[in-house]
C-alpha cells in the first residue's frame, strides 16, 4: 500500500519551531510521508536558515520563495504558488492526502486557502486562538484558516470555547497543548549552555529581554517612539537586552530613533537572535517586555514574568493561569509593574496542563488516525477508487 501524503507548511520565524517536533512525531508513522514546504516568507538567513540548523529541520522539499510584499500581495503569491504544487503533485499521481498549516502567518492562511479549494483536508495547528481584534493581520489569518480546516488542533480551553461558538462540530475539535513548548523543553538545556550571558556581560536574572515587531506597535513614529522612550527609563532600574525585528529595525531608521536607542546606556540593541540564543537569554531574565505572541506562552512556560505591549490577547491562558500581564502601550503601568517584578512582588504563574512537552506526539497520533480512517473509507468506496484510477 503506498504511503500517504502529508504537506507540512511553514513560512516564518514563529512556524519553524512549532513544525520541527511535528516532522518529528510523524516520522513514527510508517505510512506516512511527510513533505516540507517552505514558502520563503521569511528569507534571511537570521529569521529562517539558523532555525532551520538549530532545530535539526530537514531541508524542505519545495521552496516558494515569495519574500516580502504587501498583505495582498504576499497572500496571492503563496496562493498561487502553492497551488500550483499541489495541482502538479495530483497530476503526477501523487496526491497530497493532507495539508498542515501552524500559527497564524500569511503563509498559514495562503496554503489553507489553496488547499480547500482543491479539496485537500486541513489541519490547523493552533486554531481557534482569538484576539477578536481584526485589525492584527493574524486575526484574519486565523479566522480564515481554521473556517477552512476540518480538523482543529488546540493548544489551550479558550480555543475550544472559541471554535464551539463558532459552530464548528465537537469532532473537528481537539485539545492537543501546545507544541511550540515540545521545542522549547528538548532545546533548554542545550541553550542554557551557550555564552550568551558572558558575551553581553550579564548576570542570570539581573535583565529584561525586549522584543517588539507588531505593526501596530512599531509602525507609527509617535507610538515607537513614546514605548523606547519608556524603555529607556526602565533601562535605569535594569539592563533592557533588545534583539531587533527587520520591520522595527526598518522603522527605528525611518523615524530617526535608532541613535537614541543607541546612545542608552542600560539597552543592548541586538540583531534577530537565533533560536537557543534567544532562549538562553528569555529563560534566565528577570523579566520579558513583549508584544509577540509566542513569547507570551513561552514565557509562561519558563514562569518568567512577561509585559506584554498589547491591549487584547489571543492567548488568554498566559494571562489567566501564566505569568503575562496585558499592559497595552502604556509606560506608566509597565514602569510600575516592573517595581513589582524586581521588588518581588508580581504574581507567580504556572504551566498549563498540556503544555507537557508531548503535544506534537499527540497531533501526529490524531493525524494519522484520520487519514487512516479516510484511506479505509475510500478504499472501501468504489466511487473513490474509479476517481483515483481516473
Ligand atoms: C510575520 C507575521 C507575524 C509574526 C512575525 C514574526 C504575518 C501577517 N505576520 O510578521 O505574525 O509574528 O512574522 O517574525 O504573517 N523582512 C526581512 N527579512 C525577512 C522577512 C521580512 O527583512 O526574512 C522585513 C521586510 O522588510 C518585510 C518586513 O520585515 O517587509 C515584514 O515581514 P513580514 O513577513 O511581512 O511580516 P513580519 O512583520 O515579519
Amino acid at each position: 500500500m503506498s504511503r500517504s501524503r502529508i504537506a507540512c507548511v511553514v513560512g516564518a520565524r514563529p512556524n519553524f519551531m512549532k513544525m520541527a517536533p511535528i516532522l518529528r512525531a510523524l516520522e513514527a508513522y510508517e505510512d506516512l510521508e511527510a513533505t516540507l514546504i517552505h514558502t520563503g516568507q521569511h528569507y534571511d538567513k537570521a529569521l529562517s536558515d539558523v532555525f532551520f540548523e538549530e532545530l535539526e529541520i530537514r531541508q524542505p522539499d519545495i521552496c516558494l520563495e515569495v519574500g516580502s510584499g504587501r498583505h495582498g500581495q504576499q497572500t496571492a503569491k503563496i496562493l498561487e504558488r502553492t497551488e500550483e504544487i499541489l495541482i502538479n503533485e495530483r497530476e503526477a499521481g501523487r496526491p497530497f492526502d493532507r495539508l498542515i498549516v501552524v500559527g497564524d502567518v500569511n503563509s498559514t492562511m495562503a496554503c489553507t486557502l489553496a488547499a480547500a479549494k482543491l479539496g485537500i483536508p486541513v489541519t490547523h495547528v493552533e486554531a481557534g486562538l482569538r484576539s477578536f481584534d481584526r485589525s492584527m493581520p493574524e486575526e484574519i489569518n486565523r479566522l480564515v484558516t481554521d473556517s477552512l480546516s476540518d480538523m482543529l488542533l488546540v493548544s489551550e480551553p479558550s480555543g475550544v470555547e472559541n471554535l464551539r461558538l463558532e459552530g464548528q462540530p465537537n469532532s473537528a475539535v481537539h485539545l492537543v497543548g501546545n507544541c511550540m513548548i515540545d521545542t522549547l523543553r528538548r532545546l533548554l538545556p542545550r541553550a542554557q549552555q551557550l555564552p550568551v550571558l558572558d558575551k553581553l556581560g550579564l548576570a542570570a536574572g539581573e535583565y529584561a529581554v525586549v522584543t517588539l515587531h507588531r505593526p501596530s506597535n512599531v509602525d507609527q513614529a509617535e507610538t515607537l517612539s513614546a514605548l523606547i522612550d519608556a524603555l529607556i527609563n526602565t533601562s535605569s532600574r535594569l539592563p533592557i537586552v533588545f534583539p531587533i525585528h527587520p520591520r522595527t529595525a526598518g522603522c527605528l531608521n525611518r523615524f530617526g530613533l535608532q541613535e537614541k536607542l543607541d546612545e542608552a546606556s542600560g539597552i543592548v540593541p541586538l540583531p534577530p537572535a537565533s533560536y537557543l540564543e534567544f532562549l538562553c537569554l528569555t529563560s534566565q531574565a528577570k523579566v520579558i517586555i513583549t508584544d509577540s505572541g509566542g513569547l507570551q506562552e513561552e514565557s509562561t512556560a519558563l514562569e518568567v514574568p512577561c509585559l506584554t505591549m498589547r491591549s487584547n490577547t489571543e492567548r488568554p491562558i498566559t494571562v489567566t493561569e501564566g505569568t503575562s500581564t496585558l499592559i497595552g502601550s502604556d509606560a506608566g503601568l509597565l514602569e510600575s509593574l516592573l517595581h513589582d517584578v524586581l521588588d518581588g512582588r508580581y504574581k507567580a504563574g504556572r504551566c498549563p496542563g498540556l503544555w507537557d512537552g508531548l503535544a506534537s506526539e499527540r497531533i501526529a497520533r490524531i493525524v494519522a488516525e484520520s487519514v487512516s480512517a479516510s484511506q479505509g473509507v475510500r478504499q472501501d468506496s468504489p466511487e473513490s477508487s474509479n476517481e483515483r484510477a481516473a
